[in-house]
């Protein structure tokens, strides 16, 4: 049973059209989170649920009370739902305890051992509580800001890249503390985060938008696996993104002939690959040749640290161009330009709903 509902959801500034007839739903307590590219509707999308920006059309509904339907719309203030924006948006002139007591009745006589009690749950230091936002860090103004929309308690939460200022190490073990702090509370969560892997673990729910439209939900495991088009592929994470010919239950291209769980699938079809389903074994030109299989020449390398982007031509054959592959590796002692290697494909390709070599 869906807790919130958003059913064909458009919203226009001016000629601008940054939300398409959107439908989403989210399952009480649950997390979702929103990612796609700048100016695709993600920030919009939190601001109707929130009530700061109102539909042109469509209705928003929460626990089964319309919010919105149209123009005509709750106000913000009624909805109890908690928007942490990408800015932590907090009053420079109070102090971290009256920013996150904000919402919170100034005569209530437990007020004080609440605030202390949410600094301690988004584990800021209760020496701070005197201080200015400005004399803050970004990622503990983040803090502060979560902490004051938890104080309303409210029925669901929303985060608008609120992991953004942190550093890698930081934004993990916040994002966890987060993630587990809402869970424990049982609040339905949407975050909008520009961080694939971040999307990926934080959510039971993805959520792909491009041009204000939902090109797919699903949890992250389908999506990752299964995205219906190429744009949501490459959205997730490193993607080989190949022609194919179909046959019954194969794919054949330039990496050979790869098993699909696509069996009644025939004729010219793009397909997907992930990194990890591929092994890059060094070998001789000679040895190439002779064992057959798929093989190239490694004509760049990208050092990125933990891994490192290896630029593969495959070797041409009478029906494949020589294709050229990027494949994120972890192993760089074996690996140099113009080395010659040859590939071996584990598992399954995935063959997209949409899209054919000719388009
Ligand atoms: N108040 C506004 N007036 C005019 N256009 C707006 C307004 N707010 C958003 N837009 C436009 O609507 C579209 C969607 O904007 P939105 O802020 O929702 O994108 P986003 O997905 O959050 O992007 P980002 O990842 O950069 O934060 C954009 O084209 C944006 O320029
Ligand atoms: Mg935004």
């Amino acid at each position: 049973m869906s807790f919130l509902r958003l059913h064909c959801v458009t919203k226009r500034f001016g000629a601008a059209v940054a939300l398409d007839n959107v439908t989403l739903q989210a399952t009480a307590g649950s997390r979702t989170a929103i990612v796609g590219p700048s100016g695709s509707g993600k920030t919009t999308l939190l601001r109707l649920i929130a009530g700061f920006d109102v539909p042109d059309a469509g209705q928003v509904v929460l626990d089964g009370a319309v919010l919105a339907d149209g123009p005509a719309a709750l106000p913000a203030y009624r909805r109890g739902v908690g928007l942490v924006m990408q800015d932590g948006a907090l009053f420079p002139h109070l102090s971290i305890a009256d920013n996150i007591g904000f919402g919170l009745d100034r005569a209530a006589p437990n007020r004080a051992a609440r605030i202390a009690e949410l600094m301690r749950k988004v584990e800021l230091d209760l020496a701070m509580s005197d201080r200015r936002p400005d004399a803050l860090s970004g990622g503990q103004q983040q803090r502060v800001a979560l902490a004051r929309a938890l104080a309303r308690e409210p029925r669901m939460m929303l985060l608008d890249e609120p992991f953004s200022a942190l550093d890698t190490g930081l934004r993990a073990s916040t994002r966890r503390m987060v993630a587990a702090l809402l869970a424990d509370a049982g609040i339905t969560t949407i975050l909008v985060t520009h961080d694939q892997a971040e999307a990926l673990s934080f959510a039971d729910q993805l959520v792909v938008m491009a041009n204000g439209k939902v090109c797919q939900a699903g949890t992250s495991h389908e999506l990752y696996l299964r995205p219906r088009t190429p744009m949501v592929a490459t959205f997730l994470g490193d993607a080989i993104i190949l022609p194919a010919m179909l046959g019954a239950g194969y794919a054949a291209c330039g990496l050979g002939r790869i098993p699909t769980e696509h069996v009644a699938m025939q004729g010219p079809r793009m397909i997907m690959l992930r990194p990890e389903q591929i092994a890059l074994v060094p070998c001789r030109p000679s040895e190439g040749r002779l064992r057959g299989g798929p093989w190239g020449e490694i004509v760049d390398l990208d050092f990125g640290g933990s891994t490192c982007q290896v630029s593969i031509r495959l070797t041409a054959t009478d029906r494949h161009p020589g294709q050229l592959l990027a494949l994120p590796q972890m192993r760089r002692d074996l690996l140099d330009v113009g080395a010659s290697v040859r590939l071996t494909v584990t598992g399954t390709a995935h063959v997209f709903d949409e899209g054919s070599p000719a388009d």
